[in-house]
């Protein structure tokens, strides 16, 4: 039976610092991946050009920001001698891929498109193109790789429908060139049809001030959130102002029905410790707050205290980021050439060979 070689792609916007539901929800599980899957891990640039200037903050906050983003998924534990980390217009394929692709998806498809009308907001008219067009970017930054696999947040798995209904379209539209030349993948297509991988057994991270908001980038509050550039003094201090109820904790899971900030804490508590919730339920249900929340700041200030100090020592070399970003880009251009060759050769365009 034909298969597609496994290989896993993601990518996180250098738009602001990562935060703890980041590490929490996507760079472990990241991490965890590099043991059984092929991974290619891109900072996407061009994806964080979309919205408006001041929400990506212009020209040098960009290179700021991918420079972090680079050092985060370094400090966190992404490998660059395994897996492949590169910022996204490193590649031209990218473009390339996109461009047939918005030939490919239907406007009605993206009219669907539930992201799109979150960050346009009201004023749909003065969002760029480019925002419309961003599912679109997605699917090329995925399937120029012939990815198989694609862990990403619940707030994804519309685009990457939209990127199987794309890649079955293509297959479809383009069949018989694709058997004709040879290019198929047996029985299959050309392209995969990828698989999201939602986040398995990671928490939703929550605001520290509120249980039942997302812990994001774009709260007003900075105590929120923690920081991946947070030294150990503010960690700390984040989770001893971290809101709680005036309740003990309970010994059961279903005792944290209702109690939004609790339930949150445990469950920054067992992200962290590796620990499944009820565990850590059997070992402070009945206790204070204040008891568990010295145990919380222990254990988080020894798990991200080390990351933000690799971070800070890795972004003192920015020449040095760069470089693993440009070597990185060689590594994903080097898959990525030849399947760009191949979607043209099947589309007919004319190239030198
Ligand atoms: N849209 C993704 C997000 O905001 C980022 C992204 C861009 C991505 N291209 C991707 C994720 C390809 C996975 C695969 O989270």
């Amino acid at each position: 039976m034909a298969t597609f070689h496994q290989r896993v792609f993601s990518g996180m916007q250098p738009t602001a610092t990562l935060h703890l539901g980041n590490y929490l929800g996507a760079l472990t599980n990241w991490v965890a991946m590099q043991k059984t899957h092929e991974c290619i891990y891109c900072v996407v640039d061009m994806h964080a050009i979309t919205q408006s200037l001041d929400v990506w903050g212009g020209p040098a906050e960009l290179t700021r920001a991918t420079r972090e983003v680079t050092a985060a998924y370094v400090a966190a534990g992404v490998d660059p001698k395994t897996s492949i980390i590169f910022n996204q217009s490193q590649v031209p394929g990218h473009a390339e891929l996109a461009w047939v692709f918005n030939t490919v998806a239907r406007l009605g498809w993206l009219n669907r498109m539930t992201q799109f009308k979150e960050k346009a907001g009201k004023d749909k008219e003065a969002a760029s193109v480019g925002l419309y067009d961003y599912p679109v970017l997605m699917a090329a930054d995925i399937l120029l790789y012939k990815a198989t696999h694609v862990p990403v947040g619940e707030d994804q798995t519309q685009h990457l429908e939209l990127t199987r209904d794309i890649a079955q379209k293509f297959n479809n539209d383009f069949s018989e060139s694709i058997a004709s030349k040879n290019l198929g993948t047996g029985d299959l297509g050309f392209f995969p049809l990828p698989e999201a991988m939602t986040q398995g057994p990671a928490p939703r991270v929550m605001s520290l001030r509120d249980g039942t908001k997302k812990m994001s980038k774009s709260d007003a509050s900075d105590n929120s959130r923690i920081n991946l550039t947070d030294d150990a003094e503010t960690i700390a201090q984040k989770i001893r102002k971290a809101k709680t109820d005036p309740d003990a904790l309970p010994s059961e899971e279903k005792g944290l029905e209702g109690r939004p900030e609790a339930e949150n804490l445990v469950g920054i508590y067992a992200g962290l410790s590796g620990m499944a919730k009820t565990d850590v339920l059997v070992q402070f249900g009945g206790g204070q707050f204040s008891g568990f929340k010295t145990a919380l700041v222990d254990l988080a200030v020894a798990k991200l205290a080390p990351i933000a100090g690799e971070m800070r020592r890795l972004l003192a070399e920015p020449d040095h980021i760069d470089a693993i970003l440009g070597e990185g880009a060689q590594r994903a251009a080097a898959i990525a050439a030849p399947i760009m060759a191949e979607v043209k050769d099947i589309v007919g365009f004319v190239s030198r060979r």
